[in-house]
């Protein structure tokens, strides 16, 4: 194993949920991702949707002890380059393009690619990716489509995202080749509008004491 997927499934392994944010005031990034890490969940994902993403992922790497910060929603290499300089420590995308694989080569920051499709597996394994996004988990099939894909495509390992929540997540979690699932449950945009944070925190250690 590459040092750059050590370094990933190190990440990933934190916790059972790697929160999935889209960040619309730049001023609630540091609070919200101090609640998610005071409930353990250290791994965060910001997503790359908003005016205030870049600047989110900058704050969040300087000021919240504890926190792994990610970003999200890379989706060509001028946002890989972006997320890259602002402290992102991990880098997610929804699928792939050859731009965007290159750019991973080029950079010692860890890509976790996404995938929905056997074929789309196989092409990342080609390119010697072992640990994929399975993108949307959900709507793509689901943790049933998942689990056939463990034994004809095993030694690779997922972290589905889309459509997971508090109910379903254990679907994921308990199959082999799952090492972690994302998902925005944990952050809802009420409680982060609100400047809930103790309730975000109780979102995130419910998460975080997910097993499978
Ligand atoms: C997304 O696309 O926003 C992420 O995959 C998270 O999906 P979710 O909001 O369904 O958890």
């Amino acid at each position: 194993m590459g040092d750059k997927t050590a370094k990933l499934l190190s990440t990933l392994k934190l916790q059972p949920v790697v929160p999935v944010l889209i960040i619309d005031d730049v001023d609630t990034a540091v609070p919200l991702a101090r609640a998610l890490v005071a409930g353990g969940l250290k791994a965060i994902e910001i997503t790359l949707r908003t005016d205030a993403a870049l600047e989110a992922v900058r704050r969040v790497a300087a000021e919240v002890e504890g926190a792994v910060v990610g970003a999200g929603t890379i989706l060509n290499a001028k946002h890989f380059e972006a997320a890259v300089a602002a402290g992102s420590q991990f880098i997610v995308s929804p699928g792939t393009t050859q731009e965007l694989l290159d750019a991973a080569r080029a950079s010692e920051i860890p890509l976790l690619p996404g995938a929905a499709t056997a074929s789309e597996v196989m092409a990342l394994r080609e390119e010697g990716y072992q640990v994929l996004k399975f993108f949307p988990a959900e709507q793509a099939g689901g943790a049933a489509y998942l689990k056939s894909l463990s034994s004809p495509l095993a030694g690779t390992l997922f972290c589905p995202t889309g459509g997971i929540s508090l109910k379903n997540a254990k679907d994921y979690l308990s199959l082999p080749n799952v090492v972690c699932v994302g998902g925005s449950w944990v952050a809802p945009k009420e409680l982060v509008a609100a400047g809930d944070w103790a309730g975000i925190t109780k979102f995130a250690a419910e998460a975080f004491a997910l097993t499978a």
